[in-house]
């Protein structure tokens, strides 16, 4: 890949990022690569089998498109800190009538099977976050013929990946939604520009960039492509639009007046990750451990309870900074006002 050709060869230099947990669908990945644009699926949470699905069905439309997976990490839970934070997580558990489970639970999003697939059913692009896979991981995926792209938070954690052997890296701005894709998600997430951060990584390497993060309308996209990026994902301004999967109570939310502003989090998962600020960040976010996937599997039921329920302050309202203007309608629209700015 290089960054004096379009991204991947599709028309438009504009990615949609991958939105684990619903968001993404076929649907929607199917319609911004009708639109120019290059999707990605997203391959984490998923089982390897539901992923094998999505890929088969996309793989028929003949567009162009990536596959992204959760890179897990040896995660070493405070055993204590773990229990103290589920008994304080009970009190949101009993409006549910649910009983919180106070072991942490490992689980490591089911990586052989998935990378096994990769292998076997080979795609164009292949992209990671929450870590840097080894080289050998990288090499594999070469041989089948994907181009590897690694996520980076960091100028440090670029040269690393520039190391590694992949092919371009998508940069992701702390003003990003959803998880940060950092290697380390013990520190804090300074607060950055994502055309600044990509001015930085750029004194890294030449490696082509995908920006990611923040984008809210194609001054944006604009101001990212002068700071040197090939190309920009965006996940925010897509969740709302008809393709998406996005939970109503999601939708719903990033609509609300109620919620005025995105903040960091740890409550939901143990990793940070951008959401609309609610009362259950309010509440625990001062006692959240550090602990993904740990913390994803404990908060789950009262997740699902809550998306159920149409309850709001205790959901992972997952969103980046610039989730005022993400519209309803159709994807293509988004891909269609944000290449203005290209
Ligand atoms: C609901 C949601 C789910 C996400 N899931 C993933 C994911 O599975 N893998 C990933 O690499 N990034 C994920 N991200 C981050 C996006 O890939 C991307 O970095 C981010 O959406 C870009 O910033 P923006 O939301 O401000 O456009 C997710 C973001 C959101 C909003």
């Amino acid at each position: 890949m290089s960054s004096s050709v379009p991204l991947l060869g599709s028309r438009l230099r504009l990615a949609a990022a991958p939105m684990a947990g619903g968001p993404t669908t076929v649907a929607l990945a199917a319609a911004v690569a009708s639109a120019g644009g290059f999707p990605f699926l997203a391959g984490g949470y998923q089982t390897p089998e539901a992923l094998s699905a999505e890929i088969e069905e996309l793989r028929r439309t003949g567009l162009p498109f990536g596959v992204n997976l959760f890179v897990p990490a040896l995660s070493v839970v405070d055993a204590a800190a773990f229990r103290a934070y589920a008994a304080e997580l009970q009190a949101d558990a009993d409006r549910y009538g649910l009983r919180l489970d106070s072991v942490a639970a490992e689980d490591d999003d089911r990586w052989e099977d998935k990378l096994a697939l990769l292998r076997r059913h080979p795609v164009p692009v292949v992209s990671f976050t929450f870590g840097l896979p080894a080289t050998e991981v990288i090499a594999s995926l070469h041989e089948a013929g994907s181009q590897v792209l690694a996520t980076v938070t960091t100028p440090s954690e670029a040269g690393m990946a520039r190391d590694a052997g992949v092919d371009g890296l998508i940069v992701q701005g702390p003003s990003a939604g959803g998880h940060s894709a950092t290697y380390d998600p013990a520190r804090d997430i300074t607060a950055i520009e994502t055309d600044e951060l990509v001015r930085q990584v750029r004194r890294v390497t030449e490696l082509p960039v995908i920006a990611a993060g923040g984008v809210d309308g194609p001054d944006a996209v604009h101001r990212l492509r002068v700071a040197g990026a090939a190309a920009v994902a965006v996940g925010t301004l897509l969740l709302r639009t008809d393709e998406a999967g996005t939970s109503p109570a999601h939708r719903a939310a990033l609509t609300d007046p109620a919620f005025t502003e995105t903040v960091i989090t740890r409550v939901f998962t143990g990793r940070p990750a951008r959401a609309l600020r609610n009362t259950f960040i309010d509440r625990h976010e001062p006692t959240a451990p550090v602990a993904y996937p740990a913390l994803h599997h404990l908060t789950r039921p009262i997740r699902q309870a809550a998306a159920a329920a149409g309850d709001a302050n205790r959901l992972h309202l997952w969103a980046g900074t610039g989730y005022r203007s993400a519209p309803a309608g159709p994807a293509a629209d988004v891909i269609g006002s944000l290449a203005e700015g290209l």
